[in-house]
């Protein structure tokens, strides 16, 4: 079985994957969250994998399960614990797959208790997150390969090549909203692959398997340069 294993791509790589959304608590009831479903990050922990990685899964709240036991499954809830998750795993591993849907703003006061309704509105004051993987791209070593996502409904190219150039990414994932059959709940994708070189591959919609193949197929040839 050790010879068997020796053979797979992707043998020895430590390989750390986000998954899902997250929620950002507004008082012990209730969150702001969004609809990732975390089914992407799954199969792509799955992938990898399959091709031999050792896989850390950093997962926001999902139903999703992971097909190999061999993958380290870490739950969080908030932006603010993936970061804390991402930053302990992320200086051994020899890549990170930024997949989760990190929330962009956070309650700024969490309230102790339920918060009551009254006949007025509610306003809730919001305070940004802290970019997790601008801040691994800050901290990237040269020979680690760091992975993103970019989700977009207009402009879409050019977002994701300034997420590429501002994360300082090696590969970026468009995932348009656009796309029949792309995104959230979906088990199916259609994906762009943009690299630092800016060479642009478009894929025909797949299944989220078949879409997480193809990442790792480009994964695979980035961490062998
Ligand atoms: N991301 C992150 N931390 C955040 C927000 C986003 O690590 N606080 C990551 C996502 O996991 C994804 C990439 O950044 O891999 C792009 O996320 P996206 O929401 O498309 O872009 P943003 O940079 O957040 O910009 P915007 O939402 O304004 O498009
Ligand atoms: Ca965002």
């Amino acid at each position: 079985a050790d010879d068997i294993k020796k053979k797979l791509p992707l043998t020895d790589q430590k390989i750390l994957v986000t998954a899902g959304p997250t929620y950002e608590a507004i008082d012990p009831v209730r969150f702001i969250g969004n609809h990732s479903s975390g089914k992407m990050g799954f199969a792509l922990a799955d992938e990898l994998a399959s091709l031999g990685a050792d896989v850390t899964l950093i997962a926001g709240p999902t139903a999703q399960i992971s097909k190999y036991h061999s993958i380290k499954r870490i739950d969080v809830v908030s932006a603010a614990d993936m970061l804390t998750q991402c930053l302990e795993h992320f200086t051994d591993a020899n890549a990170c797959v930024m997949c989760a849907a990190v929330a962009d703003y956070t309650p700024a006061h969490v309230s102790a208790q339920k918060i009551k309704k009254h006949d007025d509105g509610l306003n809730i004051q919001l305070k940004k997150t802290t970019d997790i993987l601008k801040t691994l791209g800050q901290q990237k070593r040269a020979n680690q390969v760091l992975v993103g996502f970019a989700l977009e409904t207009q402009n879409e190219e050019q977002y994701a090549i300034d997420k590429l150039q501002k994360k300082n990414l090696d590969l970026i994932v468009l995932n348009s909203l656009n796309d029949e059959g792309a995104g959230f709940k979906n088990d199916t994708n259609k994906v762009t692959l943009i690299d630092r070189s800016l060479n642009k591959t478009t894929y025909d919609l797949k299944n989220k398997t078949e879409v997480a193949h193809d990442i790792c197929v480009k994964l695979t040839q980035l961490l062998k340069k």
